[in-house]
Order: C-alpha cells, then structure tokens, then sequence
C-alpha cells in the first residue's frame, strides 16, 4: 500500500464527473482501493473519494463510526459505482470538512436519511440507509464523483469559516437566519 497525494481546491480533477468502474478485479482498481484505505487513514478524514487522489472513478470509502463518531478501526466502507436517493425529504444542517480544502469548514445542508446501492470491492451488491453522520459522509463523497465540492452546497456564501474559528460557524448555525427548505 502506498499513500497517495491529496488533490487540492484548484486542481480540475476535482471538477470533473468521475467514471463508473467497469471491471473491480483489476489489478490497478485493488491497487487504487488499497492506496486509498491507506490514505484516508493517514489523512484522517471520515470519508475519501478516487478523484481526491488524481483518479477520475466512481469509488468511494467511508469509515465505520461508533458511538459518539468516532471512527472504528476496521477497514471503511468501499462502495463502487455508488447510486444515492433519498429517503425522505427532511436535511438538516452540520459542519462539514473536505481533506482536499484543509483548514476550511462550512455549514452544508444535507438529507438526514439516503438509500445507497452500488457494488463492493469483490463485485458484490452492497446496499443499505444510512442517515445522520453516515448519510452526510456519503452524500459528501458521491458529489466528489460529480465534480462538486462542498462550497457549492453552501447556503450562504459566508457560511464558510477556517477551523480555528469553528465556534463563530456553530453560533451562526444556530441563528435563526437559518433554513433549509
Ligand atoms: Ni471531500
């Protein structure tokens, strides 16, 4: 396993619609699926999508949380071709990060509960729903298949904050100012 570099904000692999996987066995997806597992870790992101490591496939991982979010130490989630729908139509809101805008957060709303299908690393079905913190993670990493990153989810443009002042995001969010409609 090799770590691979982080696509940054800026660069056009970010912005482009990634491809489907056409055959999961190959050498070279195993090989991308495990460089990321490890990428992902070192990084220590909750989620990590293929175009996030300059390879333009529809692949995305997204680790297992227990209690309170925290991560569990198992492999994450690997979800191939992966299809999203909604269930339900209530969002909400929260903050969220993206490895590949360091240091930055936003208030991002994002459907409480989806319904994902797609097909694991050995070519097996793998569906299920997901809803808060694991619904948002996955929303999150299927709009990187789509060339969209999370500053254009944003309500408002100034929704936007670096880490180190979080707690002014958590108070605006809080504002009556918001709505998800
Ligand atoms: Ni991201």
């Amino acid at each position: 396993m090799t770590l691979r570099k982080i696509a940054r904000l800026g660069h056009p692999v970010l912005l482009e619609r990634a491809r489907e996987v056409a055959d999961h066995d190959e050498p070279e997806i195993r090989r991308l699926i495990d460089d990321m597992i490890e990428t992902l870790r070192d990084a220590g992101g909750f989620g990590i999508a293929a175009p996030q490591v300059h390879a333009a496939l529809r692949i995305i991982l997204v680790v297992h949380l227990e209690e309170g979010n925290r991560p569990r130490g198992d492999d994450p989630l690997v979800l191939l071709n992966p299809i999203l729908e909604p269930v339900g139509s209530e969002r909400e809101l929260a903050i969220e990060g993206c490895l590949s805008i360091p240091g930055i957060r936003g208030i991002i709303p994002r459907y409480r509960v989806v319904r994902y299908d797609g097909i694991d690393r050995d070519g097996k079905p793998l569906s299920g729903e997901a809803s808060g913190l694991f619904a948002r993670i996955l929303q999150h990493e299927v709009d990187h298949l789509d060339g969209i990153l999370f500053p254009e989810r944003l309500v408002h443009p100034c929704d936007m904050a670096f880490e180190s002042e979080r707690k002014h995001l958590e108070d605006r969010m809080r504002s009556a100012n918001h709505h998800v409609e």
